[in-house]
């Protein structure tokens, strides 16, 4: 089994460059269905994720061509099915992108039900709500989410919760409706601004992404289009608290500040010094963390994918933090492996009430998901001496070589496979 070996007690310093957000990617990539122009996809992720859709997506009959690693063209003007039941697209969320895009151009899908990272129950009430309110008929049939419509007719659409997926599934299938919708209590995240970009540069009229109100004036069609994805917020986040766990000195490269407003506002205020220029962030821990509360919302709130990293930042802090996880209510799952690392934290519900201890210990350890996966590996760095940290497929998902930008920033963190490995990166390291 392939897995980290991290060695502890290194602070990470110096440059990285931060990819394409992986959540802009997955609608992006699916929403290319929606013209049979070729459209090119520039600084796509080289991630699990993108990867399973691209392949679902070529099951269909869509063409791709790579490019370079971060760049794709496709084109969709062959599909030869409207059922996307691949068996590896049930393990991604994103399989449901498919649904919106298709509805819309085809006026018919029928998508193996999502899975994803197992985070909490994870409901698709509002994507169904909004299909059927633009008009489509929305079955739940062996495995598949079967959508029909004769036509789809623009409405108005309150979202009864703050939903990033279905508001971008809701955006695409409005975008070919007749009519206009308006799509009320909308996510604002920047995946959905730049997903409502790109389908703007393909002829999409759609006003207000970014706000609670998004208003789409359907088009009979779209067209081809070269679009850049914009630079993912949490791989960045990621890599800001390394070095605020580490006490390192990193600049993240590459990246929207506006987009990092609420992770720098918390590094600020656990002692880090954070420096800003146009498009690259400076932190540096030289201070000892200081405790801090934490509340996971929707954007621009502190993003619920940022959790487990300001987590284990926090339970290394003076004094005793609490962070409530307002989105999903099983994003905890990470806190018995920190523990065992001697972390001091205690969850009641979706609140985990930390006491923060002076230094982790290297264990051995599993990764639970993407997220909260990539955070214990940075708990491992700040760890005194030697971790191994498996099921590290989670976090290939989200972070395009990890380990190898955590080297780059003096990590010392190698991929392993046996035991007689591992033996060697001790030896290497010790
Ligand atoms: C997206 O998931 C992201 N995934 C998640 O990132 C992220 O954690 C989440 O948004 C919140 O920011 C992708 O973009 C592929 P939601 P999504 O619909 O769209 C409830 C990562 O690590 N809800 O905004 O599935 C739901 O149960 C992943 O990269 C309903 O009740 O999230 C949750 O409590 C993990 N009914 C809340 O809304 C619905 O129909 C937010 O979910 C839909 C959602």
């Amino acid at each position: 089994m392939i897995q980290y070996a991290i060695k502890g007690g290194t602070p990470l310093v110096g440059e990285v460059e931060i990819g394409g957000a992986k959540n802009a990617a997955l609608p992006i990539l699916a929403a290319s269905v929606m013209t049979d122009d070729t459209v090119y996809i520039e600084n796509m992720p080289d991630v699990r994720d993108t990867k399973v859709l691209l392949c679902a997506m070529e099951s269909i009959g869509v063409m791709m061509k790579r490019t370079d690693r971060h760049s794709v063209a496709l084109n969709a003007s062959n599909i030869n099915s409207l059922v996307v039941d691949d068996e590896s697209i049930k393990k991604i969320r994103a399989s449901y992108y498919l649904i919106g895009a298709l509805l819309g151009k085809y006026k018919r899908a029928e998508v193996a039900l999502p899975g994803g990272c197992d985070i909490g129950c994870r409901a698709i009430d509002q994507h169904i709500k909004g299909f059927r309110a633009l008009g489509a008929e929305v079955t739940i049939e062996h495995g598949l989410i079967k959508t029909y419509a004769e036509r789809l007719v623009g409405n108005h659409i309150y979202m009864d919760v703050v939903s990033v997926g279905a508001t971008i599934n809701i955006m695409m299938a409005a975008a070919l409706a007749e009519g206009k919708t308006t799509i009320e209590n909308a996510a604002k995240e920047p995946h959905v601004v730049d997903l409502a970009n790109f389908l703007n540069s393909m002829g999409a009229n759609i006003k207000g992404a970014g706000t609670d109100v998004i208003r789409i004036k359907g088009v009979p069609s779209l067209h081809g289009t070269e679009y850049t994805i914009i630079p993912d917020q949490i791989e960045a986040g990621t890599f800001m608290f390394a070095a605020a766990v580490t006490r390192g000195d990193v600049t993240v490269k590459n990246v929207i500040p506006k987009h990092l407003e609420s992770i720098t506002s918390k590094l600020l205020e656990i002692g880090c010094e954070v420096e800003e220029a146009d498009d690259c962030i400076r932190v540096v821990s030289s201070k000892p963390l200081q405790h801090t509360h934490v509340k996971t919302l929707p954007y621009p709130g502190f993003p619920t994918d940022m959790q487990p990293q300001i987590t284990v930042a926090l339970a290394l802090s003076q004094g005793t933090s609490i962070v409530t996880e307002s989105i999903f209510e099983n994003r905890f799952k990470y806190v018995d492996e920190l523990t065992r690392m001697g972390a001091n934290i205690k969850v009641e519900g979706n609140t985990a009430i930390i006491d923060g201890v002076s230094r982790y210990t290297g264990a051995s350890i599993s990764a639970p998901d993407l997220r909260a996966g990539a955070a214990l590996v940075l708990a491992a760095m700040a760890a005194d001496g030697y971790t191994t940290v498996d099921d590290i497929q989670y976090i290939e998902r989200g972070y395009e070589d990890f380990h190898l930008k955590l080297q780059s920033l003096g990590a010392q963190i190698e991929l392993v496979e046996t035991e007689k490995d591992y033996q060697k990166f001790k030896l290497k390291t010790g």
